[in-house]
């Protein structure tokens, strides 16, 4: 049971959703859904909407399996105040995860009584970084993006939008936090440090922040809140093609 490396490590699972595409796995995770996810698998109204959401939310609950004897479909979830998924099974609650999917990509981050928020990019064009910067991202940061081109522009966008609704979905706020209040200061991938405006009232010690280069195309960023002030190792899962099995990323 991988519950028992969750005091001093959180996991980060990674799957491809377009990579599931044999009919067995696609119909065990259907049967793993809720009656409530699999009215909402049926509202989607592209075909690719629907793949992602039903392997992202396969992951979750084939992921959780890992920490419990309790199966796929026998995870139950509440809603905090924001409508963050949370475990409802009876003596649980303390297993922390949170969901984040895009195109090509789903991520799961689980940990043990620490808060935790993960978000997940394909690193693109489409964004007009530099106005969407203007209006979440801090005067420093905006100056930065300015600076920047191309490439190393799209990169620091997104690595900063990834590390900003990492700490909101950890936080549980989601849309409502004025993420202009926020700076980041990165030194290396897992040396990260967050910055409040005053009126924000956290403190950048209760966090760690991590980013990842997933392949080529995106980036994922992990916001754990830590009790102690001391950062837990984040190791990386690759979920398998069957999403039963998977291998440790060394
Ligand atoms: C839901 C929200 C929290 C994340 O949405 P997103 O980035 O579009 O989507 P992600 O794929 O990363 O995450 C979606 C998953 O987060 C989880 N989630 C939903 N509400 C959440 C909340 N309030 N807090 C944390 N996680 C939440 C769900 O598992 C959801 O999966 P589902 O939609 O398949 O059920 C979003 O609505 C939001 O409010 N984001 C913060 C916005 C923001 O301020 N961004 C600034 C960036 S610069």
């Amino acid at each position: 049971m991988l519950f028992d490396k969750l005091g001093r490590e959180a996991h980060l699972w990674i799957v491809r959703p377009e990579s599931i595409t044999e009919g067995m796995t696609l119909a065990a995770c259907m049967d793993t859904l809720s009656d409530q996810e699999q009215q909402r698998y049926r509202r989607f109204l592209f075909e690719k909407d629907r793949h992602r959401y039903l392997v992202s939310h396969a992951l979750v609950r084939n992921v959780l399996s890992n920490y419990a004897e309790i199966a796929p479909a026998a995870w139950s979830f509440s809603e905090s105040g924001h409508g963050r998924p949370e475990v409802a099974n009876p003596g649980l609650s303390d297993i922390r995860f949170n969901l984040s999917h895009t195109s090509g990509l789903a991520a799961c981050l689980v940990t043990y009584v620490r808060d935790c928020g993960v978000d997940v990019e394909r690193v693109h064009t489409r964004y007009g970084a530099v106005g969407v910067a203007k209006r979440m991202f801090s005067s420093a940061e905006v100056e930065d993006v300015q600076r920047l081109e191309g490439r190393d522009q799209l990169n620091y966008f997104f690595t900063r939008w990834t590390l900003r609704e990492a700490y909101t979905k950890a936080l549980g706020t989601g849309i409502t936090f004025p993420t202009h209040k926020l700076n980041f200061i990165i030194r290396s991938a897992t040396d990260i440090d967050i910055e409040f405006q005053a009126e924000i009232e956290d403190n950048r010690k209760n966090w760690q922040f991590a980013i990842f280069s997933l392949g080529d195309e995106h980036i994922a960023a992990a916001a754990i809140k830590r009790p102690d002030q001391n950062d837990i190792k984040i190791v990386i899962h690759n979920m398998n093609e069957d999403l039963t099995s998977y291998s440790t990323q060394t």
